[in-house]
């Protein structure tokens, strides 16, 4: 007996401490229970009902194995037992309580999935998001912006997604604003987000789509109204010209040299189409979809050499000699 009871308890020990574990883990990572929107918000709750439901549930369940490991077992309670119908009706009631259990749960998740897809996002800002291994290529068709691994959105008002995958089937995920939604090739998937209050959020791709599956993140910008279509109305702006020297062989380093043929910089002859639009790299706030903060050292680490840190990119190394690659990114760093 006492044996057995240290066993239990040695177990109990031992699924707390890789509980514990597991939580360390996600300290710094997006949770779908801190939800900062409406869809997040509906989800979160969902998930709470059918975490009680469960631990209702785990509790009863363990509570009768344990009543049966340690109940006595004297011949004349299992005479009594076997002529009894205690087990039949026991039998029968777990099987309705199991039964009703699972409607609720249906119930529930059916409530939660009919509140979310009344949500009526306004066509005012669609914002078009196409996955690529790995990264994420964002446009707004109707105010002629294509970016990069970064998307704006106006604080609390819900805003049109319409998603697809320029190659294999990627997922799109922002865990505290909304659930994930599906990028599937030939195919557009439509979905809105929102925020309730102002702040950056993190994303991430929730579809495994290859070796640099979790080197594919994004960040999601929720700003005032105003600030909203003043960014929205700086990137529909072509790049603008340069006149000082390094900057003017900086960009000719970028157009005269591979970077042009897979980027675009509006404004200037390089209109590449493989790898993300550059016209305003500098505004963005990270680098290779969200894995380097864009600031010069990690610009200049990244086209020196995108397969040390992203290995299977579609990034060549470049080349460059130290005074080109100083002037390529003072250029890279004008571009606001
Ligand atoms: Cu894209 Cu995983």
């Amino acid at each position: 007996m006492l044996k057995l009871l240290s066993k239990v308890k040695g177990t109990l020990v031992g699924i707390v401490f890789l509980a514990g574990l597991g939580l360390t883990g996600c300290a710094e990572s997006p949770s779908t229970l801190d939800p900062r929107g409406f869809g997040a918000d509906q989800i979160a709750v969902l998930w709470w009902v059918i975490f009680g439901l469960a631990t209702v549930v785990f509790v009863a369940v363990v509570g009768v194995l344990l009543y049966a490991l340690f109940r006595s077992r004297s011949g004349e309670h299992e005479e009594k037992l076997a002529e009894s119908t205690f087990d039949k009706r026991f039998v029968i009631g777990g099987a309705i309580l199991t039964v009703i259990i699972l409607v609720i749960a249906y119930l529930f998740t059916l409530q939660t999935m009919s509140v979310l897809a009344s949500v009526d996002p306004s066509d005012e800002y669609v914002v078009e998001v196409i996955g690529h291994q790995w990264w994420w290529e964002v446009k707004y068709p109707n105010q002629q912006v294509i970016t990069a691994n970064e998307i704006h959105i106006p604080v609390g008002q819900p805003v049109q997604l319409q998603v697809m995958s320029a190659d294999v089937i990627h997922s799109f995920w922002v865990p505290e604003l909304h659930g994930k939604i599906d990028m599937i090739p030939g195919q557009v998937n439509t979905f809105w987000l929102e925020a309730d209050e102002a702040g950056v959020y993190y994303g991430l791709c929730a579809e495994f789509c290859g070796t640099q599956h979790a080197k594919m993140l994004l960040v999601v910008v929720a700003e005032p109204a105003d600030a909203f279509t003043t960014w929205l109305s700086d990137q529909a702006e072509p790049a603008q010209a340069v006149t000082d020297a390094p900057l003017v062989s900086g960009k000719e380093v970028f157009t005269q040299g591979g970077c042009a043929n897979c980027h675009t910089i509006r404004g200037t002859e390089a209109t590449g189409n493989l790898g993300p639009d550059l016209t305003h790299l500098a505004s963005r706030r990270t680098l290779a979809a969200g894995i380097l903060e864009n600031n010069r050292g990690n610009l200049g680490g990244w086209i020196v050499n995108p397969q040390q840190l992203k290995p299977g990119n579609k990034m060549p190394p470049t080349s460059l000699s130290g005074t080109e690659l100083q002037d390529l990114l003072a250029y890279l760093q004008s571009l606001q």
